[in-house]
């Protein structure tokens, strides 16, 4: 690895107990394909994203088994409120009742909960259960799940060198932490080591254009209500099998 990337801290300067949070992988997923489930099953679109909130809740429990120490998970992007009102609402709803019915779960299982994205749309009473959502949970230090909501990764980018406008040089550091900082993220937004997308799309659709730089991409047709722990652990296992050369040559061709 690239000192310029990675520099490895030496070992004196490490926290003594690095939390299974810190040390496991980051991991992002787009859940995509909930509409495509339900409508190919004669049900409507909602139907799909009541299907996909259970998931979410068997991906979250088995992440940590997997090495997963960080878990982003695209919930609702900036350009979803352009989608139909009603669907619209129901999402809002059921993000309301994913945090208040998983807090506990989450405090039990060492798991903190994080929402990042904007917050100046989200609908008050959503709010009200973010903000004791993370209070709750905050200090979970076996996974940090994250879920973006009202989340545009070129917004982030785009309000981040806003805020840094007055300062005559930024470094790298200071815009990722700008960036961190306008989707109420507090703490080093790390880079994504894995990215999944569900549903048979191959984009991205604006979601950590900045934390992907050397992200592995996986993509599956699996769409999100029938995707499995047995679907991520393969994932991760693929994962592991890749060879990440961020830029540089294999070690054994160095020469
Ligand atoms: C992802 O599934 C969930 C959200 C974007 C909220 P979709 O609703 O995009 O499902 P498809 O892609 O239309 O099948
Ligand atoms: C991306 O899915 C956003 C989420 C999964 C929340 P979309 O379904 O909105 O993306 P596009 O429209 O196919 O690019
Ligand atoms: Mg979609």
């Amino acid at each position: 690895m690239p000192q310029s990337h990675h520099p490895a801290k030496p070992q004196h300067m490490r926290p003594p107990q690095q939390s299974a949070a810190e040390s496991g992988i980051h991991v992002a997923i787009i859940m995509d394909g909930n509409g495509r489930w339900a409508t190919s099953r004669g049900r409507p679109r909602t139907a799909g994203h009541i299907a996909g909130a259970r998931v979410v809740k068997k991906i979250v429990e088995a992440a940590p088994d997997f090495g997963i120490g960080m878990l982003t998970l695209y919930a609702f992007s900036a350009d979803n409120w352009a989608r139909p009102s009603r669907e619209v609402a129901l999402l809002m709803k059921l993000f309301r009742r994913y945090l208040v019915s998983e807090v506990e779960r989450c405090v039990t299982n060492d798991v903190r909960m994080r929402i990042i994205g904007r917050r100046d749309r989200i609908p008050a009473e959503l709010l009200r259960a973010i903000v004791s959502a993370e209070e709750a949970t905050r200090h979970g230090r076996k996974l940090d799940l994250r879920i973006a909501v009202d989340y545009s990764a070129r917004d982030s980018m785009v309000r981040a060198a806003e805020s840094l406008r007055d300062k005559e040089s930024i470094t790298r550091e200071e815009l990722a932490g700008a960036m961190g900082r306008v989707n109420h993220w507090y703490g080093e937004a790390r880079d994504v080591d894995l990215l999944i997308r569900t549903g048979g799309e191959q984009r991205l659709s604006d979601f950590l254009l900045w934390e992907c730089a050397y992200a592995e991409l996986y993509f599956t047709e699996r769409r999100w209500p029938e995707f499995t722990a047995a679907d991520l652990q393969q994932a991760a296992s693929e994962f592991h099998s890749r060879e990440r050369r961020y830029g540089t040559v294999p070690a054994a061709a160095a020469g």
